[in-house]
């Protein structure tokens, strides 16, 4: 059996997404059916379009999202019909090496749902990130289901699943920022202001916000920057070391993901401090560093996939921060948008008016 939905498909390089029905078949041992509440555009999924990830097209777009389980397959135990779920694309899989050892957040061997979602005449769908959340219904490996508080806006809890939790996850697992800490942040979108909301709930004395757009530094700021720099008109890393007593901060966030903006991060930072690289870079670029410095300033030079985040742990512990409202969630989300308004969000998001467009059903 199988059921027919509406979703946002990536048809191939740089074409316009479209809303086509998709055929999504009902769950199979340890797989589950998610009815999608909500669904952020991620910076991501524009990557997808472009051919930025991979070539698998055609791609069944959208990945940050939260919902509602409809059905769930043989031997799934941990969630159940009805269950209020953020959907999360490292379910962990108990077994791998860095499972074993203790550190399933760092799993290398994640599950997604076997059984493939299709279009009308059969073509499989790749979905992004294994879960393809700009649909009705959607189909993932039960694991990715982290059941969360119910009372929570679908919109808030969605940004859990990807950019927001990336950034607050760069900041507080994989950079480690902790109390008086100085802190710079490239790139203020989504998952570069979820860094900074980490980096104050961590504690940071100073919190160095850069981007090469004024409304972005604006919200930056809102969102808990103590300083911020357009590095459009001025040095980037110059204006963090003058900001830091000369030095360059301790630890500074990539949220960009290109090159240029990683050699900021990495001449920004103190001796012995820490860059994260959040951002993603696209398979066509590369990095040239002097290797004496990458040597003679020490530290870490450290990438972050998901914010190094266990779902289990760090989902349910962010929803009940921001229910207690020590952390804003909600202003992460600049409007909600209907599922035919996807390839609109991705211009806006070129326009940098937008810090997240949540696809509301
Ligand atoms: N590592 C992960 O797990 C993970 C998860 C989600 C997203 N991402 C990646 O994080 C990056 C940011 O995602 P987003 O959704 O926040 O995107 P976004 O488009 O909302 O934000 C990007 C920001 O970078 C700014 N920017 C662009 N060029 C710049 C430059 N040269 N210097 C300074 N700022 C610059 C833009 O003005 C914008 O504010 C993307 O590469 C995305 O793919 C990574
Ligand atoms: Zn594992
Ligand atoms: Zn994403």
């Amino acid at each position: 059996m199988s059921q027919q939905v509406q979703g946002v498909i990536a048809p191939g390089k740089n074409q316009p997404v479209r809303v086509e029905t998709i055929v999504v078949p009902d769950p199979g041992p340890g797989e589950a059916v998610v009815k999608i509440q909500a669904c952020g555009v991620c910076h991501t999924d524009l990557h997808y379009k472009q051919g930025g990830i991979n070539d698998d097209f055609p791609f069944l777009l959208g990945h940050e999202a939260s919902g509602i389980v409809e059905s769930v397959g043989e031997g799934v135990t941990d969630v159940a019909p009805g269950d209020f779920v953020i959907l999360n694309w490292r379910a962990v899989c108990g077994s791998c090496r860095a499972c074993l050892r203790g550190r399933p957040q760092y799993c290398f061997s994640t599950h997604n749902a076997e059984q493939k979602m299709t279009l009308l005449d059969g073509t499989e769908l790749s979905p992004a990130l294994g879960i393809g959340a700009f649909a009705e219904k959607t189909l993932v490996a039960a694991g990715q289901c982290t059941k969360v508080d119910p009372a929570v806006s679908p919109a808030v809890a969605g940004l859990l699943g990807c950019g927001v939790m990336a950034g607050i996850g760069a900041a507080i697992n994989t950079g480690n920022v902790g109390r008086g800490d100085s802190v710079a942040v490239i790139g203020c979108g989504g998952v570069g202001d979820a860094a900074i909301v980490g980096a104050r709930l961590a504690g940071a004395a100073r919190i160095i916000a850069v981007d090469i757009d004024d409304r972005k530094l604006a919200t930056a700021k809102s969102m808990g920057a103590t300083h911020t720099v357009n590095s459009r008109t001025q040095d980037a890393v110059e204006t963090i070391r003058g900001l830091t007593g000369g030095n360059g901060a301790d630890v500074v966030i990539e949220a960009v993901g290109h090159p240029e903006t990683y050699k900021q991060a990495f001449y920004a930072r103190d001796l012995a401090g820490t860059v994260v690289l959040v951002g993603v870079p696209t398979p066509d670029m590369t990095l040239e560093l002097p290797l004496l410095d990458v040597f003679g300033r020490g530290g870490a030079l450290k990438s972050s996939w998901y914010g190094d985040c266990l779902p289990s742990r760090d989902f349910p512990m962010l929803i009940d921060l921001h229910q207690q409202g020590r952390i804003d969630l909600a202003a992460f989300v600049t409007e909600t948008i209907a599922l035919d308004e996807v390839e609109k969000a991705f211009e806006r998001m070129h326009e940098g008016d937008v810090l997240r467009s949540v696809v509301e059903f």
